[in-house]
């Protein structure tokens, strides 16, 4: 299995992973629209034998806070197609998107999602350090990740995904 930059010839193995992975289009719609927008930080493609078996995207949030709006990027979608689920996909695109963005100069990555899948590779609940999610969620599965240590000092505020996760 390999992990590399998502091309433009991936397009339909990556909605059909998004399909597959969440059972329906939304999620695919949104990854469709992102990469339309060229709102992503960071889009990579995990493949096997040939095949595009996984894809994680990171796109750029705004966090609004009294203090001043900070920008920072978000994990998701990630999908796994069902079959190749928990053989280690999902952890190797999550590894080498948090090692590219930090390449790419992002510090702080929030993720919505499994409250139990994401704090290994180093998230944690996003609440107490007094940043929230436009979307409403339960607290645990806000979270959030310093890819440069202290990279959240003082920093708090309100975070806002691009409009097109409006949408989903
Ligand atoms: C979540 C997902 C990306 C994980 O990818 P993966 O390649 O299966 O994950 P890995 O093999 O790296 O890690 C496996 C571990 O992930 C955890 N995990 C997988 N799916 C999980 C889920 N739905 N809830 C909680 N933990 C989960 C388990 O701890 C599992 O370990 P185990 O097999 O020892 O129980 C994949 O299952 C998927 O695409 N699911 C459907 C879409 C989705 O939910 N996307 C993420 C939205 S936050």
């Amino acid at each position: 299995m390999r992990v590399r930059a998502e091309m433009r010839e991936d397009r339909a193995a990556v909605r059909r992973a998004h399909e597959l992975a969440f059972e329906g289009a939304a999620e695919a719609n949104l990854v469709d629209a992102l990469i339309a927008d060229a709102a992503t930080h960071v889009s990579l493609v995990a493949v096997e034998d040939g095949l595009v078996v996984g894809h994680i995207l990171f796109s750029p949030v705004t966090v609004e806070s009294a203090d001043g709006d900070w920008q920072a990027t978000a994990l998701g979608p990630l999908a796994v197609i069902p079959e190749r689920q928990r053989r280690g996909v999902g952890s190797e695109l999550i590894g080498e998107g948090l090692t590219e963005c930090l390449r790419l100069g992002q510090e702080v990555v929030f993720v919505l999602g499994h409250a139990d899948y994401y704090p290994r590779f180093g998230f944690r609940t996003a609440r107490p350090l007094g940043v929230t999610c436009e979307f409403p969620s339960p607290d645990e599965n806000f979270m959030v990740a310093e890819l440069r240590p202290g990279a959240l000092a003082g920093r708090t505020g309100l975070v806002r995904y691009r409009p097109e996760f409006q949408n989903v």
